[in-house]
Formats: structure tokens, sequence, C-alpha cells
């Protein structure tokens, strides 16, 4: 009876206030390793996200370009029911109905000899850090431990202790250490800096770059730096390792950002599940992959039969629904609208991006609070973003995005905006 009563009393409190029971519970029981925006999300279908109190939003983030296909994709969510009943892990202990033909699709969609399959995209990365290495040692013959590799200023490739040891982001490295060493860093989009180092050492067994550095806010290179790194590391004897973990499949207008540029190790991540579990590759040709020997590396669950056909399956939809060519459409309305409020606008500085993953800078010191207080307004005039280093919000919705939908969600940002112009 009293017992009862309490239930009643505790239900009648949790629906009075769903989203801070929700709120207070994370902040209670959880680490406080991420800041995020006051929204608590129940649902999501499509280009659409409910919150516990049934409002809808529009996503304009895609959960960092991993929900490319659209919140439960019905065909992702019919094979993972299917799946989830039939198989699920098996390990690499012993082979699976799902994984070769996974690798087989993928492989020969990207045009590279071998797959290797991961989890996260960090391990992904840290899987084409062990290949170039060890590629290093036994290949170009590399004195033993003299490794290096090259990466850019302000990278974002992962979390895991190697990762962060080359992050120039003090947050995302101070008091981790001691730190991995063997990298040496070079600002993004400059080859001049890039054939320098090469010049300079003979140790340098690989350059890891973003395509376009998302977390850094959206730099896009110049038109001919990756051609132009393709060709250094060529002339340098030195692999080209592109982390697409953000940029690709179909994010950026073209299946992968590096277009017609063939780096010689692919990371992808996020988007090949569609948002619907952790899955990760590394693709290269079978010279490289063949320093990768059975015991040297590899995961319980990576390649698992669950994982390998929602991977496969999150593939085909990207190109059967020409998710790329969708990207590259709305990408240039999205420009083109937001350019147009920019001629008048004291408050956003610009826009830059490719395909759907766009940034606006905001005219404000980069330790204001203005893009914070922008993303929470249009959180409350229904749209999710969230400010990516200091002043810059990014704009990534998932490709299915119509363009009805994307013209509504113009409305929404700039009518947004206007409110803080100053007067
Ligand atoms: C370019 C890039 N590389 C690597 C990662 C790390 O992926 P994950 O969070 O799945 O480890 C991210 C995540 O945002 C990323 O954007």
């Amino acid at each position: 009876m009293i017992k009862t009563l309490i239930n009643k009393i505790f239900d009648k409190e949790k629906s009075k206030n769903l989203e801070s029971y929700h709120l207070d519970l994370e902040k209670k029981y959880g680490a406080h390793d991420y800041s995020p925006l006051p929204v608590v999300l129940a649902k999501g279908l499509g280009v659409y996200l409910w919150d516990v109190n049934g409002k809808r939003y529009y996503d304009f983030l895609s959960s960092y370009s991993a929900v490319n296909q659209g919140h439960c994709h019905p065909k992702l969510v019919e094979l993972i029911k299917e799946q989830a009943s039939t198989l699920t892990l098996t390990s690499r202990a012993f082979h699976n109905n799902k994984l070769g033909e996974y690798m087989e699709y993928a492989t020969k969609l990207f045009g590279y000899d071998q797959l290797l399959p991961m989890n996260t995209g960090a391990e992904g990365v840290e899987t084409s850090i062990k290949i170039s290495r060890k590629w290093g040692y036994l290949k170009k013959k590399v004195e033993p431990n003299s490794a290096k590799i090259i990466v850019c200023d302000n990278n974002f490739h992962g979390r895991t202790t190697t990762v962060i040891s080359f992050s120039t982001d003090h947050g995302s490295k101070d008091f981790f250490g001691p730190h991995t060493p063997g990298f040496i860093h070079i600002p993004h989009n400059d080859l001049e800096a890039l054939e320098n180092v090469l010049e300079a050492d003979d140790n340098i067994v690989s350059f890891l770059v973003e395509p376009i550095q998302g977390e850094a806010g959206v730099n896009v290179p110049d038109e001919n730096y990756l051609e132009g790194v393709r060709n250094l590391c060529t002339k340098y004897n030195v692999l080209m390792i592109a982390d697409e973990i953000q940029t690709g499949l179909g994010r950026t207008g073209s299946l992968l950002a590096c277009g017609d540029v063939r780096p010689d190790i692919l990371i992808l991540a996020k988007a090949l599940s569609g948002g619907t579990y952790p899955v990760s590759a590394v693709l290269c040709d079978s010279p490289i992959m063949e320093v990768i020997q059975p015991g040297q590396h590899g995961s319980t669950y990576g390649g698992n039969p669950f994982a390998a056909s929602i991977a496969k399956k999150s593939l085909e939809i990207i190109v059967e629904e020409k998710l790329p060519e969708n990207a590259e459409r709305l990408g240039e309305i999205f420009r083109y609208n937001i350019n147009q409020y920019i001629k008048t606008s004291k408050i956003i500085k610009l826009v830059r991006g490719k395909g759907l993953l766009n940034a606006i800078v905001i005219n404000d010191a980069p330790d204001s609070k203005t893009a914070w207080n922008i993303c929470l307004k249009l959180r409350d005039n229904g749209l999710l973003a969230k400010p990516t280093r200091g002043n810059v919000i990014r704009f990534a919705p998932p490709l299915v995005m119509t363009e009805d939908q994307l013209l509504d969600c113009i409305k929404i940002i700039t009518s947004t905006i206007k409110e803080f112009e100053p007067k």
C-alpha cells in the first residue's frame, strides 16, 4: 500500500518535469566529460528528433555526421531486427557469414584491396598508425623504433592515449601524459610545410590528414591541397592516410571528401553504421595491409556479423539514395542563402563548408557565449546545432533532407540569428 503510494508520487514527479529528471540523473551519476546542450531526446526519424516532452526539432548536427542516412532509417531498422535475432557476435576466433560480403562490397566501392574492421573512429585511427609504422619498418626499412608520422595543427582524430598525444588542443591533451612520441606537426593546408618536413627526415612513414578539419571549425583547404599532398607523399615514399571519419560517406557532396585523390590508407567510421552502432574500417591495398598478420591487431567486436551487415546496408543506402548528390545540391543552397543573409549581418562573419558540412563564424570573441546562446535559441525555435571551437557553429543535417525542409531550416536559422544582431 505504502509502496504503491510512493510509486505514484514518484511517477507524478517524474512526469512533472521529465527533462530536469533526466538532466539531474546524468549530472549526478555520470562523468562530466561533455557539456551537452540542455535538451533530452527520446525519438528520431529521418531529419527529425523529438524530446521527452514530444517537441520536434530538425537535427542539424547528425551526431557529428554519423547519421547521414537519417535517424532510424527503415531499411536499417528492419535489418537490425532481423540480424539481432539471428546472430550478433562470433568474435574473429571463427568466421561468420556476413563479414566477407561486407568486405567485398566496401573494398569494391572505395577501390581498395582489403579492409580491416574495427569499432570506433579512434580505433580506426590507431589501426592506421600501427599499419603505417609497421609498413615503414618492413617495407621502407626505417630504423627500428624511429618511425615518424606527420599530423596537422588543430587536428581531431579521437580520444585514445596515442591519438591525444598528437592533439594540439590543451583540454584534450593536458595531464594525460606521458604522451606517445613520433609525431611531427605542420599547419593544415600548407604544402610547403609538408615538403620541408618530408625533405628533412627519412624516418617519416605517413601523413595523417583530415580532408576538411571538422572539429576545428570546418576548415576547408585550398582546391589543389589534397592532390598536392598525394603527389608529395608519392615523391617521398610516405603513406597518405585520410581520416574520412567525419567528411566521408556523402557528407561533403561526394562519397569521399578526397574525391579523385586516392589516399594509401582510408579510415571510415560514424555514418558507416548510419548512427546505429559503432563501426569503423581501415582500407588499403594488399602490399600495405599484409604487414598485419594473425594475432597482431584486432578487436573482439570488430567485424562481427551484426556490425558487418549494418555497415553493408549503410553503404548501400548512401549509394542507392544518392546522398552525396543531395548533399552537394543542398549545400550550395544553404551557403547561397546564408551568404545572402550575411550581406546585411553584423553578427555572422562568414559561412564555409562543402556539401552539408558547413559552419558559420560568429563575429565575437572566441571565448564569448554568443555561439552557445544562439544554439540555445535555435533549440527553442526547433533546430539543434552545437558550437565547435569557440565562436563557430557547425551545421550538418542528415543527408536525407529535402529542399523544402532545408529552406524551412534556413528560415529558422536566419530569423534566430536576427535576434542577436546589434540594434
Ligand atoms: C575526423 C575524426 N576522426 C576521428 C574521430 C573519432 O571518432 P570516434 O568518436 O568514433 O572515436 C572523429 C570524431 O568526431 C572525427 O571527427
